[in-house]
């Protein structure tokens, strides 16, 4: 049986962009990447980013087109942001139901995770997680990131 997947991510600077891109590869999934309609430029943004995050607060995300419903597997990825996900991701994860879905997580970041993995989780307590990552800085180890992205790709082939 072929198994459909979907990643889901939003990216700031360009991290996960890398990490999503890099899974849709090597699942042959679809993507979609969820855009913040708040900027998140410059200081400023750097600071409003940090601040929503610990915050716990949502933003105003553009409508995204793929449906959850439709896969069978949605690998959503987000930077971690004061030891938490992104606002874009805790929106998208409060205007989607993936009740009963297989779910995976990955985080990029610069060091330090802290509880975002439960965080995150707890924004979609009816889906079914089947696995999580986390890649420290990515862009800066391409090579290294890029192979355990694909050893990752490879555990969540054996569990889905
Ligand atoms: C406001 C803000 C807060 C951050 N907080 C953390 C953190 O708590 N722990 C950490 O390891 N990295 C933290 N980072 C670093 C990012 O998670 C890291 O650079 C990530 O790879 C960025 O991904 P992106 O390029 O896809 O946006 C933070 C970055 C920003 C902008």
């Amino acid at each position: 049986m072929t198994v459909k997947s979907l990643v889901v991510y939003y990216s700031r600077t360009g991290n996960a962009k890398f990490v999503a891109e890099t899974v849709a590869a090597e699942l042959g999934s679809d993507i979609e990447e969820v855009v913040d309609m708040k900027s998140r430029e410059g200081k400023l943004g750097w600071m409003s980013a940090g601040r929503d995050a610990m915050q716990g607060k949502e933003t105003q995300i553009s409508p995204t087109t793929k449906v959850p419903a439709d896969y069978d597997l949605i690998i959503i990825g987000t930077p971690i942001c004061a030891w938490s996900p992104s606002a874009a991701i805790r929106t998208y994860l409060s205007k989607n139901d993936l009740t009963g879905k297989k779910v995976a997580l990955f985080f990029t970041m610069d060091s330090n995770l802290r509880g975002a993995v439960e965080k995150t989780k707890a924004l979609a307590p009816k889906a079914v997680f089947v696995g999580d990552l986390a890649v420290a800085k990515t862009l800066e180890n391409k090579e290294e990131a890029a192979k355990k992205i694909a050893e990752w790709c490879s555990t969540l082939k054996t569990q889905i």
